[in-house]
């Protein structure tokens, strides 16, 4: 029988936030509230929901006791979480690095803490590349904008043929979402990259790595689905917006872990009932104690 696949999940918090200065000069960007939770909530959901349990944060020294005193062990949601440190903002692929002991030998799943996935059947396409034996999965979504990010650049035949980071004139308007699933290899390309040009070992070379050797799966979303970054206050206010119209109009949470920890059984309705408690002067309480009932 073959051994089932285990992966593990990154959670990126690091980054020093410039383009929020003032308000992230104290604080983490990524526990800054988008309208009603704080923002690593998001990603930490949609690994959640992916079927990944045991996860890893990394983010600055002098951060990791405010992420902790928010998360915890990540017992009371049924997963497990550990805490490591980035010293400096080396890149994204460094996470790869200084995950390698907790990666271990099983397949690996990095988000980046300020991107936000939305959208219906993403549950089941999160699921669908978790379980997945491709080498790499990355995803592409169409925006208007696709210098700000890493671009996924297509043939005449709609074959992936190059991804860029940033590039001045881009090809295609597909960009590469901060989402990555890779197999246990990940730690070894990370640790071959060179840093690029804006000194960052980048994870657009890792997935060009994957693309090169024939080892990519890349997924189109589609505009069903809202793939949101919150890099700048722009960006941020319109995800606090998009989610408050949403929650409003429908009574329903998105990217509440207590409930993806609900609906997955990593947890039950009595700990859901007890995780509420401390809650109830919040909308948010009330929310899952009504999920119960
Ligand atoms: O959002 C998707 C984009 O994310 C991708 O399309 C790009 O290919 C990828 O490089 C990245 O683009 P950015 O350059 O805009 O990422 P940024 O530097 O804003 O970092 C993204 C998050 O990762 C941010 O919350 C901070 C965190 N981070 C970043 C770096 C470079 C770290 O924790 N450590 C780091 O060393």
């Amino acid at each position: 029988m073959k051994k089932k696949l285990t992966r593990k999940g990154i959670l990126l918090a690091g980054g020093h936030g410039t383009r929020f200065y003032p308000a992230t000069r104290s604080i983490s960007k990524q526990l800054l509230p988008v309208y009603d939770k704080p923002m690593l909530y998001y990603p930490l959901s949609t690994l959640m929901l992916a079927g990944i349990q045991e996860i890893l944060l990394i983010t600055w020294p002098h951060e990791i006791e405010l992420f902790q005193k928010l998360l915890g062990d990540g017992s009371q949601w049924g997963i497990h979480l550990e805490y490591t440190t980035q010293v400096a903002p080396r890149g994204i692929a460094e996470a790869f690095i200084l995950a390698e002991s907790f990666i271990n030998n099983d397949s690996v799943c990095l988000i980046l803490g300020d991107n936000i996935l939305y959208g219906d059947g993403i549950a089941a396409i999160l699921q669908e590349a978790n379980a997945s034996e491709e080498k790499g999965t990355i995803f592409g979504y169409y925006v208007h904008d696709p210098e700000r990010y890493g671009v996924i650049e297509f043939d005449a035949f709609d074959q992936p043929i190059n991804i860029i980071e940033k590039p001045t004139h881009a090809s295609s308007h597909y960009a590469a979402i901060g989402l990555y699933f890779f197999d246990n290899e990940a730690i070894e390309i990370a640790k071959s990259l060179t840093p690029s040009n804006r000194g960052e070992l980048e994870v657009t070379d890792m997935s060009r790595y994957y693309l090169q050797q024939q080892k990519l799966n890349i997924i189109k979303l589609g505009r069903g689905v809202a793939w949101l970054d919150t890099g700048t206050p722009s960006s941020w206010l319109e995800a606090s917006n998009f989610i408050q119209i949403l929650e409003h109009r429908q009574g329903l949470k998105i990217g509440c872990p207590e409930e993806v920890a609900l609906r997955m059984g990593y947890i039950n309705k009595a700990q859901l009932i007890e995780l509420a408690k401390p809650l109830l002067k919040s909308g948010y309480g009330q929310y899952l104690e009504q999920l119960v009932k």
